[in-house]
């Protein structure tokens, strides 16, 4: 299946407001119950641990993705590092709920980021969780010559695929918005309004799924754009694990400079 980029609605500067974090507060809630990510651990922690790096910048970081649990479980392995969370459309209330549960060890910044020009004043390791695929090629390109550039890592991480099984689960995904939204935290009359009143959020996640499947860079694609970088005092490493308790596999390329990642 080829790459098609097509336009997902959550990137829209029209989409209001409180629909995109209806959609961002689900995906959280869908990762953090299926523990998609929870095979990358020792990916990130080992990356992490071999470039010292005293803290996180996560780029494109919806209502805080996967690092209300992924934040403590990556402490327990002895990779006990603070996170910023980031975002083009900062989901607020999702960013300070996750402050709030960890004590600070999630933090956040209220202003836009640009993950291509990310400000000198957020140093860190950077991560991206379901993200990459919003980037056109030349852009994803920037995104990690803006790490190369500031001298920092970067792991990007996509559970996503551009495979029919990827495309049926995103198919069944408004199945999952109308059962689990009353249970999503923090709590909003928005949400329910955008779900059960006029149910765009099962019908944004619905489109926006079957997209970001579409999007998705490959493994070879992900290796392609590393080697265009010509980034000889970086190494790169990419390749797939199991998704925890989901059948599709989260594909990975993750990038630090060698005198600090040997
Ligand atoms: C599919 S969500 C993933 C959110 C989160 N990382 C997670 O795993 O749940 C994609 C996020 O990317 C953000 N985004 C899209 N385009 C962006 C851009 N050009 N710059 C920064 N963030 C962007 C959106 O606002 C959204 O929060």
């Amino acid at each position: 299946m080829r790459r098609l980029h097509l336009i997902e609605i959550e990137d829209q500067d029209w989409c209001p407001h409180s629909l995109r974090d209806a959609a961002t507060d689900y995906l959280q809630c869908f990762f953090s119950a299926t523990r998609i990510y929870e095979p990358i651990i020792p990916i990130l922690g080992g990356v992490l641990r071999r470039a010292g790096s005293r803290g996180i910048v996560d780029l494109c970081s919806g209502a805080a993705g996967p690092w209300l649990w992924l934040q403590p479980a990556l402490a327990e392995s002895g990779v006990g590092v603070p996170v910023c969370l980031t975002d083009k459309y900062p989901n607020l209330e999702g960013f300070r709920r996750a402050n709030r549960l960890t004590d600070r060890a999630i933090g956040y910044h209220p202003q836009p980021v640009d993950p291509m020009q990310v400000p000198a004043s957020l140093p860190g390791f950077r991560t991206m969780f379901s993200a990459f695929h919003h980037f056109r090629p030349g852009q994803a390109r920037a995104v990690l010559a803006d790490a190369v550039r500031s001298g920092e890592g970067i792991a990007v991480f996509e559970a996503t695929q551009r495979r029919p099984l990827a495309i049926l689960f995103a198919l069944l995904a408004p199945l999952g918005v109308f059962l689990v939204t009353p249970f999503i935290r923090p709590f909003r009359w928005s949400r329910l309004f955008w779900t059960y009143v006029v149910p765009l959020a099962p019908l944004v996640t619905l489109f926006d799924g079957v997209v970001s499947c579409l999007r998705t860079y490959s493994l070879q694609d992900m290796r392609d754009l590393a080697d265009s970088l010509g980034s000889s005092g970086y190494q790169w490493e990419m390749g797939t694990v199991k998704g925890g308790r989901m059948p599709i596999p989260i594909t990975y390329l993750v990038g630090a400079p060698v005198a600090k990642a040997a």
